[in-house]
């Protein structure tokens, strides 16, 4: 891809520096936007985000999408190629107990982002949507053209209508979107709130490990790298084509148990895990396992990292981390 501007919405967060930094390693110029949402500790953002701000190529602003004022005072020189919408409410729990502020960011902030880019005169979107939008009911593995009628959780269901929301764009204005459902993502940089994360930090602390169903349950695990080679074909693909409106997995296509997940971490850091097992949580999906033949066709992508080995990744980052 040649060298471009490229807006990222969440930079600061776990996908969001890791593409950051892929960007501006590869020479691109690339504005940030964060508002430090409380979901995990500030800290832990600002820190994803001093690394980027090392590069010359990167610009940084604090502000909130829900906010169209802080939009609008945006500098005008700001008129990137495209954007790549990544700012979200994220986590299927949480969003049970707090759907309005689900609905209030994802999709508000969604139609702000949208406005504030057709005024600016910037037609090409990339926005991140996710496996959950699939729910329990769709057969495996799941392909695009899937029935989205019953996602299990507020933030899924925020998904499914910003992809409406972005369809919408696409036939009025003329937004070009590629829409990227991710599946499970995980490595360096991960969130603290997802799985693969706590249990090891609890593994590492000594402290047991508290397991939701039987251990059964299936999830499609992607290393970020993986992911972040996906997103940047998607750039290119929405840069060289006009009129496109796709919603494209990126996944591995090869579903892990919980157990087996477990098993791999523990024998991967070292530790013996001591599990708990509770019910399984409402929200939750049973199984998730991506389609990844539209990927392969129209972008390319081709996930390399294999489980066992992104793991071992993981594992050193997060050692180095806490060390
Ligand atoms: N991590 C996964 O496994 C996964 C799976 C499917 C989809 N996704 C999607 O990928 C995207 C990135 O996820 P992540 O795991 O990096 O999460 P993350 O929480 O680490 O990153 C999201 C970032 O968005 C920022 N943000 C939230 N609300 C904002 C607002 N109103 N204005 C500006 N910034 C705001 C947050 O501060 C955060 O830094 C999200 O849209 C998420 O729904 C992630």
């Amino acid at each position: 891809m040649k060298p471009t501007t490229i807006l990222v919405t969440g930079c600061s967060g776990f996908i969001g520096s890791n593409i950051c930094l892929s960007l501006l390693k590869q020479g691109h110029t690339v504005f940030g936007i964060d508002n430090f949402d409380p979901n995990y500790p500030r800290q832990v953002k600002e820190q994803n985000n001093f690394l980027l701000l090392s590069y010359p190529n990167f610009t940084f602003c604090e502000a909130d999408l829900t906010d169209q004022k802080a939009l609008e005072v945006l500098p005008e020189k700001l008129r990137p190629e495209i954007v790549v919408h990544l700012a979200a409410k994220v986590g299927v729990r949480s969003s049970l107990k707090d759907p309005e502020g689900y609905f209030h960011t994802n999709l508000y902030g969604t139609e702000c982002l949208l406005k504030w880019m057709l005024k600016r005169g910037i037609r090409k979107l990339v926005f991140a949507s996710s496996s959950s939008v699939y729910g329990n009911t769709t057969e495996s593995p799941f392909v695009e053209t899937s029935d989205l009628s019953a996602p299990l959780s507020p933030y899924a269901a925020t998904k499914i209508a910003c992809e409406q929301i972005n369809l919408t764009y696409h036939r009025q204005n003329g937004l070009d979107v590629v829409n990227l459902r991710f599946f499970t993502v995980y490595g360096p940089g991960q969130r603290p709130d997802l799985a693969i994360h706590k249990f090891l930090m609890a593994m590492r602390l000594g402290e047991v490990v508290v397991l939701y169903g039987d251990g059964n349950s299936t999830r499609d695990y992607t290393h970020v790298d993986d992911i972040v080679a996906g997103i940047e074909s998607s750039v290119s693909y929405v840069l060289s084509h006009e009129k496109v409106y796709e919603s494209i997995n990126l996944g591995s296509g090869r579903p892990i148990a919980l157990s087996q997940m477990i098993h791999i971490l523990g024998k991967e850091s070292g530790c013996t895990p001591e599990i708990v097992y509770s019910k399984q949580q409402p929200g939750d999906m049973e199984n998730t396992f991506a389609s990844i033949r539209k990927a392969e066709k129209l972008l390319g992508y081709h996930p390399g990292i294999p489980f066992q080995e992104g793991i071992r990744r993981f594992v050193a980052w997060f050692d180095a981390q806490k060390s």
